[in-house]
């Protein structure tokens, strides 16, 4: 393996640094907001309540900057991409960067604000108002500006990274658009087109974000091995396909209840599974490259963050096949096994990608022979972080099996009630683990952030890489 690049990335440092600050900030958000919302659980359900919040409230800020979390991460490394590949933001590009960031810094405190003070529209994922919406559109389109002005419109030969990212792009106009078109009478007065559109958006923006983290897997680990001829290979090609298509389909998923010809349903399923079973193939086959390597000093951490969404893959390809069997999916329909799969394909997957990502980025800037790269608890938080988000998924699982067995078997349903008791407090002792090791982990990197913020150029610290350019790091080949 070779060691991370410094120099390049650290011409234009300033611009990743704030990026990866709002991303690290919009975790700290969703995390807290998860911690607070599982008391609404609890017998302190009454407490929050005095103090103004419900579950209500929680939910959608929780959601709200869940999204923008990923979504954050993935625009932090591209941009470290662009930037890796011509230089600093200048002129023009950085006007709209500053105005892209202002925008949405207005949006996320709006968002905020107005959601702590009830403010919210009811729509799933989308429950703050449509005015914060148009500054993130707003701000999405200086990005896409920016982007396509340093990538260019074509393809041709380019890796698979650039086509996920350039795929994703419009992507998002398209589907926050739809994400919003409740707004106008002709939707929201039909509520089966409502419904059918509202899952459709929201389908298509879960895949513009995974759009966004594989990307961003594949570039890091290719400038981490010095080599990206992987994401040149037919098997990273196969994955950007089948989740463009997936992008379209995987929707049905959420429109078992609406009556829609079973062959939409099918098409989605058969798709959505192909899709993990390509990235779990993909994640299998980057460990065993990285493991033909001993990670450089400064790697050890998001090698080990690697291995965790490689195992995660896995992991959440086998219960998304279980869930999807028709009896099992029946079963489950509506419970916390929803929330579960949902919170655990984000986490173990989207979030850990982007935690890979940004210790690598924190970790180069730092130089890794400094405190804050080596921080020798960090891997063993990273355990802590799996094993209490395996815990705190099985708690959601079991909830929820409990409350589908007793919705389907009635009085005959086994009897669950001693462990019903016992979830929030369980729940909340693994939630609260995995949130304060999470939080401990991107604190270190929010404080080299915000070090290069205030500082002018970073010195790599002692033992840092050559600053000679690295081979396939320097200029990725575009
Ligand atoms: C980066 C970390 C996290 C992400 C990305 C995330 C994401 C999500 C998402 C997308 C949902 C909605 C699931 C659905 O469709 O039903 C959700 C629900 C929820 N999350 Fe998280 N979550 C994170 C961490 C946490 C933590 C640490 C806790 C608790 C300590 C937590 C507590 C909850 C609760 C209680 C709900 C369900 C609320 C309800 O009953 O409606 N989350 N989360």
């Amino acid at each position: 393996m070779v060691g991370i690049p410094v120099t390049d990335l650290s011409r234009g440092r300033r611009s990743i640094a704030l990026l990866a600050l709002l991303a690290l900030g919009a975790c700290a958000v969703t995390l807290v907001g998860g911690m607070v919302a599982s008391l609404a659980y609890t017998s302190w359900e009454p407490a929050v309540r005095r103090s103004g919040l419900t579950l209500q409230h929680l939910r959608p800020i929780h959601e709200s900057f869940a999204f923008a979390w990923v979504f954050l991460g993935g625009i932090a490394v591209v941009h470290a991409w662009l930037i890796s590949l011509g230089g600093p933001l200048a002129g023009a590009e950085r006007l709209r960067f500053r105005a892209m960031i202002a925008l949405w810094c207005t949006a996320g405190a709006g968002i905020l604000v107005s959601l702590l003070a009830g403010r919210f529209t009811g729509r799933e994922y989308a429950g703050y108002h449509p005015a914060f919406g148009a500054m993130i559109l707003g701000g999405w389109g200086l990005f896409a500006w920016n982007f396509f002005a340093r990538a260019g419109f074509s393809l041709r030969g380019k890796p698979v990274y650039v086509w996920m990212w350039s795929a994703a792009i419009p992507l998002f106009v398209i589907t926050f658009l739809e994400a919003n078109a409740y707004t106008l009478d002709w939707v929201s007065r039909r509520p089966l087109r409502d419904i059918a559109i509202q899952w459709k958006s929201n389908g298509v923006m879960v895949g513009c974000f995974n759009l966004l983290a594989y990307g961003s897997i594949l570039w890091v680990s290719g400038v981490m091995r010095g080599d990206d001829r992987y994401s040149r290979s037919a098997t990273g090609f196969l994955l950007f396909s089948v989740g463009i298509i997936n992008t379209f389909t995987n929707y049905g998923h959420h429109t078992f209840h609406l009556p829609q010809t079973p062959w939409v349903h099918w098409v989605s399923f058969l798709v959505s599974m192909l899709e993990v079973v390509i990235l779990a193939k993909v994640m299998l086959d980057l460990w065993n490259l990285r493991r033909r390597g001993t990670p450089a000093e400064g790697l050890a951490l998001p090698a080990r963050f690697g291995a965790s969404v490689t195992l995660w893959t896995f992991l959440m390809l086998a219960t998304a096949i279980a869930m999807s069997v028709p009896p099992v999916n029946s079963l489950i329909h509506g419970t916390h096994i929803v929330t579960a799969h949902a919170m655990g394909t984000m986490i173990g997957i989207d979030s850990m990608i982007l935690w890979c990502a940004l210790s690598w980025i924190a970790g180069g800037f730092a130089g890794p022979g400094s405190a804050a790269a080596r921080r020798p608890l960090a891997r063993h938080a990273v355990t802590v972080l799996d094993i209490s988000l395996f815990a705190f998924l099985a708690l959601f699982a079991v909830r929820g099996a409990a409350a589908g067995l007793a919705r389907q078997l009635g009085p005959s349903a086994p009897d669950l009630s001693v462990f019903v008791a016992r979830f929030p407090g369980l729940m909340v002792a693994t939630g609260w683990t995995l949130a304060a090791s999470a939080l401990w982990l991107i604190s270190g990197w929010a404080l080299v952030f915000a070090r290069v913020l205030r500082s002018g150029p970073v010195a790599p610290g002692p033992g840092a890489p050559d600053p000679a350019p690295v081979e396939g790091a320097r200029r990725l080949p575009a």
